[in-house]
């Protein structure tokens, strides 16, 4: 019988994918791995569930707990490169011991994309990395901060035949999904923005207005929440087609990016501004063009530009739905 080792499902992604996941797969066994008590009984009411409450610091956990599931869905720890060690070492004792070899679900994450460049000026390019082309996924290595030295372990580990992986690759991820597990008991977890807007007004508040750089007309690529999961249910139906038939060289074949639009900086450094004049967080909703270096820590994601293409995502049929970046930050208390 096929079980699953969970990490991440009181995130914004994973809490609101598990809802749709079980919704679809009713009798799978999870076992989900989280520090949090809060969703406990939410978790235990989805059935067929076990609940074991741990850090990413007990990686002697982490690892047992991979070398007993054929799945592991990692949803939590895109950058931890000894989270991602210990689900390895966990997987190939598994492989040692039952001659199988197991499933990593693993989501990245598209600021591995970003150019780099520090002027804030779209800056376009003759060759935007492309999901379906498994040459442009063969670069991706521990270069591509800040996913990519979790991605080059992976990439390791499945083209020595130790694991069969798939990845998502998100974009900055909006929203909050009405169909987050934890929504009906109030988690906070349910209600929290997801990292990337996390980053975005925390990065405002301390600045004290919304910062650009240059001519603010660098793009991000951004996502809603309920667009990931939709793209990470049908990469689940991706895995459950081709499992059976997985050779090393596959991995290369299975990435999906998941970015429903490009959005210029200074467009996102006024809708930021505004949400956090609203929240009483800074004084006025004001923008400013600034240096590189003055625009605090996510200068990386709002000077430079995310230029990829999600032709393997489309592949699978997946139609983003939004709401839209603005229209949903405006929604927010
Ligand atoms: N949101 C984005 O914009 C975005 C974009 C690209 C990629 N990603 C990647 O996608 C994955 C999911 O993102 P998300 O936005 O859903 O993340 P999130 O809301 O920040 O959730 C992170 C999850 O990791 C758990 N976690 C974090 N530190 C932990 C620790 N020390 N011990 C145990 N659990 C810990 C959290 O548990 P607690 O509830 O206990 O804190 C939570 O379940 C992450 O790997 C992220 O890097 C996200």
């Amino acid at each position: 019988m096929t079980s699953i080792l969970f990490l991440g499902v009181s995130g914004q992604i994973g809490g609101a994918f598990i809802t749709a996941f079980r919704e679809k797969y009713l009798d799978i066994p999870v076992t989900f791995y989280l520090r949090s008590t809060e969703l406990d009984s939410v978790l235990h009411d989805l059935g067929n569930t076990t609940i074991i409450h741990g850090t990413f610091d007990q990686l002697d956990e982490i690892e047992r707990l991979a070398s007993s599931h054929p799945f592991v869905f990692n949803f939590a720890a895109s950058m931890n490169v000894p989270v991602t060690e210990a689900i390895i070492r966990g997987v190939r004792t598994r492989k040692v011991q039952t001659g199988a070899t197991s499933v990593v679900y693993h989501l990245s994450g598209a600021g591995n994309f970003v150019d780099n460049s520090k002027s804030g000026d779209y800056i376009p390019t003759n060759h935007r990395f492309d999901d379906a082309n498994p040459d442009d996924v063969r670069t991706v290595s521990a270069a591509n901060l800040p996913n990519g030295p979790c991605d080059e372990l992976l990439f390791a580990a499945a083209s020595t035949g130790e694991a069969k992986v798939y990845f998502v690759c998100p974009g900055g991820t909006y929203g909050h999904s009405h169909r987050h597990v934890g929504r009906s008991v109030g988690s906070a977890s349910a209600f929290a923005p997801g990292r990337w807007v996390d980053y975005m007004t925390q990065n405002t508040e301390a600045l004290g207005f919304g910062a650009y750089v240059g001519s603010g007309t660098s793009v991000f690529g951004v996502v809603h929440v309920d667009d990931i999961v939709s793209l990470a249910m049908l990469v689940y139906q991706k895995i459950l087609d081709t499992v059976d038939s997985y050779k090393p060289e596959d991995v290369y074949h299975y990435w999906y990016n998941g970015v429903s639009s490009e959005e210029p900086s200074k467009k996102i450094a006024a809708a930021f501004a505004k949400l956090q004049a609203r929240r009483g967080k800074i004084t006025s909703p004001e923008t400013k063009s600034v240096a590189y270096e003055d625009a605090g820590f996510t200068a990386r994601y709002i000077a430079g530009n995310m230029l990829i293409e999600c032709n393997n995502s489309i592949s699978l049929g997946w139609r983003p739905q939004g709401p839209d970046l603005y229209t949903t930050l405006e929604q927010l208390e």
